[in-house]
């Protein structure tokens, strides 16, 4: 699916995040399971990640990133009509963490539901509120992305523990004077899902206990997917609203390796210097990656009024999507 954005402009007017405070760095990994800070560190370029404390689920992280959003868009949740969490890992597959967080925030308005899309979760769920506002269904929407993928990490597998993190981040979406969001592009490939799934995860097994509720990956089946599909969905949505990636003033990838983030940005032809990399802090944060790192490129000033921003997701499915906006301060 791709598409120019079409009528009245919308843009994100608040964004937030949060991540727990334990800071798991690659040196106590290795007391965990084989494995060392350098071969971390060259193959991922992960140096430390946040693993929630055990009493914390989905909505307690998703709780503040969603407050401060709210704040910095000065608006009350009651005046939402909408709220997305994109999650693996909600707090239980019902209610929906959306729901409970509705409760929370005081949204009484708002329609809420959570939506499935691996690491891609985040974009997806970007693009249904747009396309619920551009609709005219939805007027002030807050979309969060975010996991708690330590709950279903095999703790044992070095393979999958040393890459994944846990955070949440949050954006508001509303109707603005100036373009905004510009275009998306989304996709899906159930054949090499395959390479990333959690199989005893739902209707056709559940059984946490054989292991099958843990992450099962096979690495560079998903490597060789990540790097193909950041090029390609990126150099799809920019033809399609014919930007060229010299326009591209801040550049904000699916924070999973470094190495797959480098490959990306040197094929796309992208400098370094404006593409935004939290991952060596952080890991792969799955939905949370993207809004956590828009949150702290603005944080940091780097996201100014009239900047081209392009941001790719990837993931879980096998799934990717693409937007690209221009931001409005
Ligand atoms: N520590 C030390 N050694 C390790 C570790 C570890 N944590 N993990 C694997 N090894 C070993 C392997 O056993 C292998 O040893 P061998 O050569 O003796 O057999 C060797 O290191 C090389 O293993 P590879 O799997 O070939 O390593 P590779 O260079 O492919 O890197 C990695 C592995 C980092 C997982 C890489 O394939 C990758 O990043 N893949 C993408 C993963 C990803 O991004 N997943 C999530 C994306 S989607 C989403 O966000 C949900």
């Amino acid at each position: 699916m791709i598409g120019k954005a079409q009528g009245a402009p919308i843009s994100i007017t608040g964004l937030g995040a949060y991540v727990p405070n334990r800071i798991v760095t690659n040196d106590e990994l290795s007391t965990m399971v084989d494995t060392n800070d350098e071969w971390i560190m060259e193959r991922t370029g992960i140096r430390e990640r946040r693993i929630a404390a055990p009493e914390e689920a989905f909505t307690d992280l998703a709780l503040p990133a969603a407050r401060a959003a709210l704040a910095q868009a000065s608006m009350d949740a009651a005046d939402l009509d909408l709220l997305l969490c994109a999650t693996v890992t909600p707090d239980m597959m019902f209610p929906t963490s959306s729901a409970l967080l509705a409760d929370t925030l005081g949204a009484k308005d708002a329609a809420a539901y959570d939506l499935l899309a691996g690491c891609t979760g985040f974009m997806y769920a970007l693009v249904q509120a747009y396309g619920m506002m551009a609709a005219g269904l939805a007027e002030r929407a807050l979309v969060v992305g975010g996991d708690v993928l330590s709950r279903i990490l095999d703790w044992t597998d070095r393979s999958t523990v040393v890459l994944f993190g846990d955070g949440a981040g949050a954006v508001v979406l509303e109707k603005v004077d100036k373009p905004g969001f510009l275009g998306f592009e989304l996709g899906a490939d159930g054949a090499g899902g395959i390479h990333l799934s959690l199989p005893g995860s739902g209707s056709r097994r559940i059984d946490d206990a054989t292991g099958n509720g843990f992450v099962h990956m096979n690495g560079r089946e998903v490597f060789k997917f990540a790097t193909r599909v950041l090029v390609s969905s990126a150099e799809a949505v920019l033809e399609r609203c014919g930007a060229s990636v010299e326009d591209v003033d801040v550049y904000v990838p699916h924070q999973a390796n470094v190495r797959i983030m480098d490959h990306a940005a040197a094929k796309l032809g992208i400098p370094r210097e404006r593409m935004v990399v939290n991952v060596d802090r952080y890991g792969n944060t799955s939905s949370g990656s993207i809004p956590l790192a828009l949150a702290e490129a603005q944080a940091a000033g780097r996201l100014k009024e009239g900047d081209l921003v392009l941001m790719t997701g990837m993931g879980a499915g096998l799934t990717w999507g693409s937007a690209l906006m221009e931001w409005t301060g």
